[in-house]
């Protein structure tokens, strides 16, 4: 049997004003995953391609192994034979969710294998046990999106989420630096209490972009889009952040922030016309100082993990 391909897509997390809340799926880069019988009982992962052998290959040590085990698990198919070829194609440490997308992968391939004993978003808290192995804390602002598409809003610490509609022609940019941050480290570096004055405006910011989201006007969209809380801790790791996101701003972009933990860094767009503006003067800043950069346009990804 030749098995079937999964694919799970790249996201932004936190989109600068939602610090572990919200995240948005994009089209691409992402992981996939081809599931087949195995030779022997259990879950084994035979063979990982493009991770240039940092991954394991232990089940339980692996993001995407773990997520699919504990569905396994709860599925009662432990013992059934089945074989992961996964082929990692997103960097990692990236701010791009590329844990997230594995673990997602895991979780849907083995439900697309059984032939969907559960539904797509049944399967969050099992791809939330491959991304906590990876992150080492709960939150679900890029996995929500892998998994389910779209810009999703969670509940604190929770898996209750909404889905927040997006204007038509809404397009994101994003920029990956070839530099790693790993996600541990960039949380160990923020502060664990703000001032009411900070709280009240990011508060203020996030209901704006929400809003501007739900209502389609880009203006309140880019007036809420501006993270003064993570952004400014954060933004010291990513070299000429400040250069860069002026270039996005000047080149029309309705906001720039940090995806994720970073070091990728995105911006919105009105339409693909802007987009591609944007994407080649935040570009250019980097490359002018030596820096190399895989970048990506994409409208939001409303499906997340697929069937290929
Ligand atoms: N919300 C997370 C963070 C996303 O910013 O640390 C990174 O995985």
């Amino acid at each position: 049997m030749s098995g079937i391909k999964v694919f799970a897509p790249a996201s932004i997390g936190n989109i600068g004003v939602g610090f572990d809340i919200m995240g948005a799926a994009i089209n691409n880069p992402g992981d996939e995953i081809v599931v087949k019988k195995g030779a022997a009982p259990g879950l084994t992962i035979d063979k990982i391609f493009g991770d240039h052998g940092r991954l394991s290959k232990e089940v339980e040590k692996n993001t995407a192994g773990k997520s699919a085990l504990a569905l396994m698990k709860y599925l009662g198919k432990e013992e059934e034979p089945i074989s992961f070829e996964i082929y990692k194609k997103m960097p990692f440490s990236s701010g791009l969710g590329s844990s997230a997308a594995s673990a997602v992968a895991g979780a849907f391939a083995i439900n697309e294998y059984f032939k969907r004993p559960l539904s797509k978003p049944e399967l969050l808290p099992f791809a939330m046990e491959g991304e906590k192995l990876a992150s080492g804390a709960f939150h679900a602002d890029n996995v929500g999106p892998s998994l389910l598409g779209g810009i999703l809003l969670f509940e604190y610490n929770s898996l209750y989420y909404q889905r927040l509609y997006s204007p038509e022609g809404l397009t994101l940019v994003v920029i990956h630096p070839q530099i790693e941050i790993l996600t541990s480290e960039a949380r160990a570096i923020l502060k664990s209490e703000i001032s009411l004055k900070s709280h009240v405006e990011q508060s203020a910011n996030l209901g704006l972009f929400i809003t501007g989201l739900m209502k389609g006007d880009f203006e309140c969209i880019g007036r809420g889009l501006k993270d003064i809380i993570i952004e400014p801790q954060r933004s010291k790791l990513i070299p000429f952040f400040e250069d860069v996101k002026k270039s996005a701003i000047d080149s029309g972009a309705l906001g720039c922030s940090i995806s994720g933990a970073g070091p990728s860094m995105f911006a919105i767009a009105q339409n693909t016309f802007t987009a591609e503006r944007i994407c080649n003067a935040m570009v250019e800043i980097f490359s002018k100082n030596k820096i190399q950069t895989t970048s990506y346009i994409s409208p939001i990804n409303n499906e997340g993990a697929i069937l290929l």
